[in-house]
C-alpha cells in the first residue's frame, strides 16, 4: 500500500499513474474503519483501476469540541485492515494542516434546505464541514467515483447535491448500510458502547423495520408518536429525533404522495454516545 500524508505527494503520485482511461474510485472516511468502510472500498476495487482511501478526522463538522476529541484515531490498525483487501490501495492520511493549512474554517454552502433538517438542525454547521472537507479532497483526488454509505443518507444527499450544483466532475455512488448480527448499523461509535449497550442497541433497527411494516396503513403522525412512546418508556436510550421523510428534499412527511420515495430516520443517545439509522419505506 502507497500511504501518503501531504496532499503535493499524493497529487504528483497520482498524476504520474493516471492515463487517459484509468478511472480513480475514491473512499472518503474519518478512520476507525469496520466492515462498512471496507465494503465501500471493495465496491470501489471492483469498478475502477485505481482506489483511493482518505482518513481524515474533519475538525469543521464537529459541532461538539469533546466528541472530536474522543472520536477514535487508529491508523496503524486501519492500515492493516485495508491490507487484507489489496495492497494496490493508495491511502491518504493528512494533517490538519496539510489540508486546512492555516485556516481551519468551512466554507458556507447552499443545500437547498437539505441542510436544514435532521442532522443538521441537531448540528449546527455539520454539513458546511463536511461539503467543505468533500470538496477539497475531490480537488486533490481528482476521483471519478466516489462511495458514501447510506448510514449517513442525509449527508450522501448533501454531497449529489452539492456535485450536482457545483458541477464537479464525479459520480456519487450510494452503498447499502452494513449491520452488525443484531441489526445495528455499523458505525465507529459502537466501539464506545458497553458489550450490554452494544447488544440492547438493537431496538433502533427492530423499531425501524416495525416503522416499515406500519407504514403500510398508519400516518406518518401515528409512527412518530409510537417512537416517541416507545423510547420514553426505555430506561437507557433517548430519543433525539424520529422523521419520516421524501428521500429528495428530505421535508417530512405530512400525508403520504405515491409518487415520493420516503425513509425513516433517527437518532438516538446511549451512554453519552450518539447513533444514527435510517431505512426505505417505499422499496
Ligand atoms: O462520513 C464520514 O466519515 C465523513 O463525514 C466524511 C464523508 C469522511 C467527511 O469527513
Amino acid at each position: 500500500m502507497q500511504v501518503f500524508h501531504r496532499k503535493s505527494e499524493l497529487t504528483n503520485f497520482l498524476n504520474s499513474q493516471i492515463t487517459d482511461f484509468k478511472t480513480i474510485g475514491f473512499v472518503p472516511t474519518m478512520g476507525a474503519l469496520h466492515s462498512g468502510h471496507l465494503s465501500l472500498i471493495q465496491n470501489s476495487l471492483k469498478n475502477n483501476a485505481l482506489t483511493v482511501v482518505s482518513i481524515f478526522v474533519n475538525p469543521t463538522q464537529f459541532n461538539n469540541s469533546e466528541d472530536l476529541k474522543k472520536y477514535p484515531r487508529t491508523l496503524e490498525k486501519d492500515i492493516e485492515k485495508i491490507n487484507t483487501l489489496s495492497d494496490k490501495i493508495i491511502l491518504y492520511a493528512p494533517s490538519v494542516e496539510d489540508i486546512y493549512e492555516k485556516k481551519i474554517e468551512s466554507t458556507a454552502f447552499n443545500f437547498d434546505g437539505i441542510e436544514n433538517q435532521m442532522e443538521g438542525k441537531h448540528r449546527p454547521g455539520h454539513f458546511d464541514g463536511v461539503g467543505t472537507i468533500v470538496k477539497k479532497l475531490f480537488e486533490i483526488i481528482q476521483p471519478t467515483r466516489a462511495y458514501f454509505g447510506e448510514k449517513d443518507f442525509q449527508q450522501l444527499q448533501i454531497v449529489k447535491k452539492m456535485v450536482s450544483k457545483e458541477k464537479l466532475p464525479v459520480k456519487i455512488i450510494g452503498c447499502e448500510i452494513l449491520r452488525e448480527p443484531n441489526g445495528l448499523a455499523m458505525s465507529s461509535r459502537n466501539e464506545r458502547l458497553s458489550k450490554e449497550t452494544r447488544q440492547n442497541a438493537a431496538i433502533i433497527y427492530s423499531f425501524l423495520q416495525k416503522a416499515k411494516v406500519l407504514f403500510k396503513t398508519k400516518s406518518a403522525q401515528e409512527i412518530l408518536n409510537l417512537a416517541k412512546k416507545t423510547f420514553q418508556t426505555n430506561p437507557y436510550f433517548e430519543l433525539e429525533y424520529f422523521e419520516i421523510s421524501d428521500e429528495e428534499k428530505l421535508l417530512p412527511c405530512l400525508r403520504k404522495n405515491k409518487s415520493k420515495k420516503y425513509r425513516a430516520f433517527i437518532a438516538v443517545y446511549v451512554e453519552g454516545i450518539r447513533l444514527i439509522d435510517n431505512i426505505s419505506l417505499t422499496e
